[in-house]
């Protein structure tokens, strides 16, 4: 999987080349571009947002920064571009005005040759495990990190003529940019691609997975500060150990979560 991500700051990302991901890198199933959101800024200044139309608080990211961006890395891939890097690709060709060519139209890509961009906001469809196990299966996704008030809209509504586009929310509360949700949203999708995980089967037992939480686990020592690890565990009793363990589950989904046993048979 491909997976390239368009910032103001780079260095959140850092956290992608770590642990399973670095090793998921290292292998050769995960490849990683990091970019720099105002390599693409052609004011002196460098600057990626302005004023909103109508007024309020807060700045919008320009369409006119987030166009050309999206262009050079969504074409980056199959055109075999070094995209490793948060390199300028300022010698690229472009469709608009950068180029100072006039925009002639879309050649519109097949829809299952689009790839996948992820724009992570507040008002996106909730992010969820199905998503998850859908795009780890994705060849190529491209993440877009607004931050201030936004990204104008304009430019999600353009970048569906080359990608099949997301916007997706991490959960009911505003965080400062995007960057951290992409964290998320990379960590809960690479870990289900075969080969990122040591053992195949880690996931099988996920909460969600089934519809339901996990329940509680233990390892050594058998007692620990009064407090001893269920019975259950040490029958040798494959069936009821299995039994005992849906019974956590549910248990646990009733208290935390009665809204996902809801659905449920
Ligand atoms: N950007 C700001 N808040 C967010 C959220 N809750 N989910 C995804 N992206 C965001």
């Amino acid at each position: 999987m491909r997976l390239d991500v368009i910032t103001i700051f780079p260095e959140y990302l850092e956290p992608l080349r770590h642990a399973l991901l670095g090793k998921a890198i290292e292998k050769g199933i995960l490849s990683v571009g990091v970019h720099n959101l105002r390599d693409w800024a052609t004011d002196v200044h460098k600057s990626v947002d302005d004023t909103p139309y109508g007024g309020g608080p807060g700045m919008v990211m320009k369409p006119t920064v987030w166009g050309p961006a999206l262009d050079d890395v969504c074409v980056g891939k199959s055109a075999g571009w070094q995209l490793d890097s948060a390199a300028p690709h300022v010698d690229k060709p472009r469709h608009d005005d950068l180029t100072g060519r006039e925009f002639e139209g879309y050649v519109e890509p097949a829809e299952e040759d689009k790839p996948l961009l992820i724009v992570p906001t507040p008002a996106g469809k909730p992010f969820t495990q199905e998503m998850a196990r859908r795009w780890s299966g994705e060849q190529h996704i491209v993440f877009a990190c607004g931050r201030y008030e936004g990204i104008d809209q304009r430019v999600v509504d353009d970048a569906a003529h080359r990608y099949r586009v997301e916007e997706v929310s991490i959960g009911d509360y505003v965080l400062i940019g995007g960057e951290v949700a992409v964290l998320v949203i990379v960590e809960a999708t690479t870990r289900l691609i075969p080969g990122v995980l040591g053992n195949a089967s880690s996931h099988e037992d996920d909460s969600f997975s089934d519809g339901l939480l996990e329940g509680p686990s233990y390892t050594k020592p058998r007692e620990w500060r009064g407090l001893a690890v269920p019975d259950v565990l040490f029958s040798g009793n494959h069936k009821l150990v299995e039994e005992w363990r849906r019974e956590q589950s549910v248990k646990r989904t009733r208290e935390r979560r009665p809204d996902l046993l809801e659905g449920l048979e």
